[in-house]
């Protein structure tokens, strides 16, 4: 196969990262497509840990070249701090190898301003947002007064438009959020630095990736966040601002529809979620400290601790259907072990009513029972295990319920958080 998409099928936090990297091996390119850094992927590869918030993930691999797609939007001092810290921890050379859509927007500090100041003043109703400014820059996409990078080439006339933005958002900062405006004087002196700098990565990327399948590459799609957080498919309001199903690779990436030869869903072997909203088979109990203390279940993006909660098979079915997965990789199975028994989510209760299928709005979630099935749970640590066949009966008894559940088939299994501690019964681009 030659164009893959990998997707998180839960509320971000999948593992994608891990799976991404590992796919990344048998791929010549690696696409960013949606998002921006608000997504964290922690890579631990020969001990060392990586955080990659913009980069996509191949940039750990010397030959491979790196897109972020037009579907982005980029904090651009983020971007070069992460190039640098790349270079500096795995030398890695940005040079023809990282391409930035000419079409991919902007996050300027502006935009983190308003987000912060708009969730301060929500309170307790707060959508608990990274505070990065996602969701203000794809308004300004959207409402047509964004800057992309291809402007950077014109820089009095990007400036312009930079001051006008500006004079505009402090006025709102100030006047309706009651917060402090942001300063011009260094914003353009840094923009120039940003314009030096990135400009040589800029790149038409629909087109690059069109000529690279010509060439018969394989591309790789690495999808950030989850299903869950998806703009119109997750709980809204409670969700990111841009589409993280598989139909952003084509909007996103530019692959022209069709063009995608298999999409990978990821999930966690139980579920967690950061910031607000509904989450059915969240535990309360102390369990679920002891399963975020045991899956280092603390945000890589802001380091808040994420809630926790058991398999829901319900959603994840879900998932699968709208992102046209039929494979799936199962991650962090070695934290469930020691957990006896292992709950999964198999139905809800919607007023007395036993529903296999999620309410006909999101964020009515908040208004169902789960339903479990309880599993007997394993002793065993899984590690070290790096066949399916070696794992306790159990453990593979609930990985069997799990994608009988889901209507998925399992492809992957991950035992521990470094590259070689999964088990690969499949890989997409080799089948
Ligand atoms: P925003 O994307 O910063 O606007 O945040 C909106 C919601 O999405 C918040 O609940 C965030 O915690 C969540 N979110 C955004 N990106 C990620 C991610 O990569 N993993 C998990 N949650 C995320
Ligand atoms: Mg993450």
């Amino acid at each position: 196969m030659k164009t893959v998409a990998v997707i998180g099928t839960q509320w971000g936090d999948e593992g994608k990262g891990k799976i991404v990297d590992l796919l990344a091996q048998d791929a010549d390119v690696v696409v960013r497509f949606q998002g921006g850094n608000n997504a964290a992927h922690t890579l631990v590869v020969d001990g060392a840990t990586f955080i990659l918030r913009l980069v996509p993930a191949g940039a750990l691999y010397p030959s491979k070249v790196c897109v972020i797609g037009p579907g982005m939007v980029v904090d651009p001092v983020a971007l070069l701090q992460e190039i640098d810290e790349l270079q500096r921890k795995a030398n890695f050379r940005a040079n023809g190898r990282l391409k930035l859509s000419y079409d991919a927007h902007m996050v300027m500090p502006y935009h983190r301003a308003i987000d912060r100041a708009r969730e301060a003043r929500l309170g307790k109703q707060a959508i608990g947002t990274t505070g990065f400014g996602i969701g203000p820059a794809y308004e300004d996409k959207v409402a047509r007064c964004g800057l992309r990078f291809s402007e950077l080439a014109d820089f009095p006339s990007f400036e312009r438009k930079l001051r006008r933005n500006l004079l505009e958002k402090n006025r709102y900062l100030k006047l309706v959020l009651k917060a402090k405006p942001v300063a011009v004087g260094g914003l353009i002196e840094q923009m120039r630095e940003v314009r030096r700098r990135l400009l040589p990565h800029l790149c038409d990327t629909a087109g690059y990736l069109a000529d690279a399948r010509e060439r018969g590459q394989r591309v790789l799609f690495e999808g950030a966040h989850g299903t869950m957080l998806d703009i119109d498919y997750g709980t809204y309001p409670f969700v990111t601002s841009s589409t993280c199903v598989s139909s952003a690779v084509f909007t996103g990436g530019g692959l022209p529809c069709g063009a995608l030869d298999a999409v990978l869903g990821i999930a966690k072997a139980y579920t967690t979620r950061v910031g607000a909203g509904p989450f059915p088979t969240e535990i309360k109990t102390r369990l679920a400290d002891q399963l975020r203390a045991k899956g280092a279940e603390y945000g890589s993006a802001t380091h808040r601790p994420r809630r926790v909660g058991w398999f829901d098979a319900v959603l994840t079915r879900r998932a699968m259907r709208l992102n046209g997965a039929s494979i799936l990789a199962l991650t962090k199975l070695d934290v469930l072990t020691g957990i006896d028994p292992v709950k999964i989510c198999v139905a809800y209760t919607v007023k007395g009513a036993r529903k296999t299928d999620v309410p006909y709005s999101m964020m009515r979630l908040d208004q169902v029972q789960p339903v479990y099935e309880e599993l007997p749970g394993w002793q065993e640590a899984l590690s070290d295990k790096r066949e399916l066949s070696q794992l306790p009966r159990n453990a593979r008894r609930y990985l069997e319920r799990l994608c009988e559940l889901s209507g998925a088939k399992l492809v992957m299994v991950g035992v521990g958080a470094s590259r070689e501690q999964i088990i690969v019964l499949e890989n997409p681009f080799l089948s």
